[in-house]
C-alpha cells in the first residue's frame, strides 16, 4: 500500500492524499460505507459504485467469522470474488463487536472467550486468529485486535485495558509479518489507538501505535457518548503523535459536522453506520440540513430528494414518494434513503478534498457547518 500526500491546508491540518491498494486508488479524504456481514445494508454492489461511488467498503470481522464463515470464504477466493465488490475492502477485527455484541465475554490475556449472538457457540479470538481470519476474508486493510473501553472509563481501567491492546498489538504485527497473504495480492495491518478519554494515555499510545511502524494507523475509542467537544480534543492529541506520512484512519465516527471537523484535525478516512441505519429510520442527510421524511410536512413535497447531489437517485425521486414509501413500509423506500445518505457522505468528503486542495477548507468547513447542522 502506499500513501501520497498531496496538500495539505494552511490553517487547519486538513490533508489531501491517496491511497494506492491492490484493488485501486482511494482518494483521500474518504468516507468508508458500512457491509458488516459484506453487504451494505440495503444498497447492492452496483449501486454502490454507479450511485454511491464508494472507493472502498468495510467489512466485519467478527461477523463473517460467524457467518457465512471463513471456509467458504476462502473457497470463494476472498470476500471480494464472494460478493463481486472488486474495490478496496477494510475488515474491523472483531474486537470492538466482541465488546458491543456477543454474550458472556471473558477478557483474558490470550484474548477473548465470547458466546455469539447468532447461536450461543463459544468462540476464542486472539490476535494470532484475528489475523488468520482476515488474512482469508482477504481485507486491503485489516485492522489490529484491540478493547475499546466504554465511556466513561476510569482512569485505572482505561490504562490496563489500552495496556493490553498495546500487547496485543505486538502479537498482532508479529504474527502478520510472518504470514502471507493467501490471494496473491498485498494486505495492510492498521494498528489503533486507544486510552480513552486521558490525554496521557492517548499520547503514549499514539507514540506506542507510531512506533509499529505500519502502512496507517487508527484511532479508536471515540464516539462511545463522550460529548463532541472531548472527541475532536481526543483526535487533535492522538493526531500530535501519529506520523503525518501515513494515513489515519478514525473508527466510527459520525454525523457529516463530525466528519468535516476531524478532517480539520488530520483524519483521512471514516467509517460509520449512520447513512445507513439512520437512513432506514427515515433520516436523510442533505446539501440544505436534515430531514425526517416521515414527517408530515414531506407529504407533498414534489421536489427532489436532493438537487444538489450528483447521484441519480437523490435527484429521480421526490421527498413526497420517499415518504410515502416510508409510511406504507416499503422496503424500496429503505433503499432509497440508504443510497442518498452513502451519496452525500461521499459527495461531502469529495468536496472536502477539492476544499483542501484548492487552499480554502477552513473557510468552506465553518461556512457548510450550520447549514449540514439544519433541521428542515
Ligand atoms: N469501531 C469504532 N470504534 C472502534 C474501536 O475502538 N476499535 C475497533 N476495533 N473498531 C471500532
Amino acid at each position: 500500500m502506499q500513501f501520497q500526500l498531496h496538500t495539505t491546508d494552511t490553517a487547519s491540518a486538513a490533508r489531501a492524499g491517496t491511497i494506492t491498494t491492490a484493488h485501486g486508488v482511494i482518494e483521500t479524504p474518504i468516507f468508508m460505507p458500512v457491509g458488516t456481514v459484506g453487504s451494505v445494508k440495503g444498497v447492492s454492489q452496483q449501486q454502490l459504485k454507479d450511485e454511491v461511488d464508494a472507493q472502498i467498503i468495510l467489512g466485519n470481522t467478527y461477523h463473517l467469522y460467524l457467518r457465512p464463515g471463513t471456509g467458504i470464504l476462502e473457497q470463494a477466493g476472498g470476500l471480494h470474488k464472494f460478493n463481486g465488490w472488486d474495490r478496496p475492502i477494510l475488515t474491523d477485527s472483531g474486537g470492538y463487536q466482541v465488546f458491543s455484541l456477543a454474550a458472556n465475554r471473558k477478557i483474558k490475556e490470550e484474548g477473548v472467550v465470547f458466546q455469539s449472538h447468532i447461536d450461543g457457540s463459544r468462540h476464542l479470538f486472539t490476535p494470532e486468529n484475528v489475523m488468520d481470519t482476515q488474512r482469508t476474508i482477504g481485507a486491503d486493510i485489516i485492522m489490529a485486535f484491540d478493547e475499546c473501553p466504554p465511556y466513561p472509563s476510569e482512569y485505572g481501567y482505561a490504562k490496563t485495558s489500552m495496556e493490553l491492546t498495546h500487547r496485543w498489538l505486538a502479537r498482532c504485527v508479529q504474527h502478520f509479518n510472518s504470514t502471507e497473504p493467501k490471494y496473491g495480492y498485498e494486505q495492510s495491518l492498521f494498528p489503533i489507538v486507544q486510552g480513552s478519554t486521558y490525554k496521557d494515555l492517548r499520547r503514549a499510545s499514539a507514540e506506542f501505535v507510531a512506533g509499529m511502524e505500519c502502512d496507517g494507523n487508527a484511532i479508536g475509542g471515540l464516539s462511545v457518548g463522550e460529548p463532541e467537544e472531548m472527541m475532536y480534543e481526543m483526535c487533535a492529541h492522538c493526531c500530535e503523535f501519529l506520523p503525518a506520512d501515513k494515513p489515519r484512519y478514525l473508527m466510527g465516527v459520525g454525523t457529516p459536522w463530525n466528519i468535516l471537523e476531524n478532517i480539520a484535525l488530520g483524519i483521512d478516512m471514516f467509517d460509520c453506520v449512520m447513512p445507513t441505519r439512520n437512513g432506514r429510520n427515515g433520516m436523510l442527510f442533505t446539501t440544505q440540513g436534515v430531514i425526517n421524511i416521515r414527517n408530515k410536512k414531506w407529504a407533498d413535497d414534489l421536489s427532489p430528494i436532493d438537487q444538489g447531489l450528483d447521484c441519480a437517485t437523490s435527484r429521480f425521486y421526490t421527498k413526497a414518494y420517499l415518504r410515502h414509501l416510508f409510511i406504507s413500509s416499503e422496503i424500496l423506500g429503505l433503499t432509497i434513503a440508504s443510497i442518498h445518505n452513502l451519496a452525500f457522505y461521499l459527495h461531502l468528503v469529495r468536496q472536502a478534498r477539492q476544499h483542501i486542495l484548492a487552499g480554502d477548507y477552513t473557510t468552506w468547513k465553518n461556512s457548510m457547518i450550520p447549514i449540514l447542522k439544519q433541521r428542515l
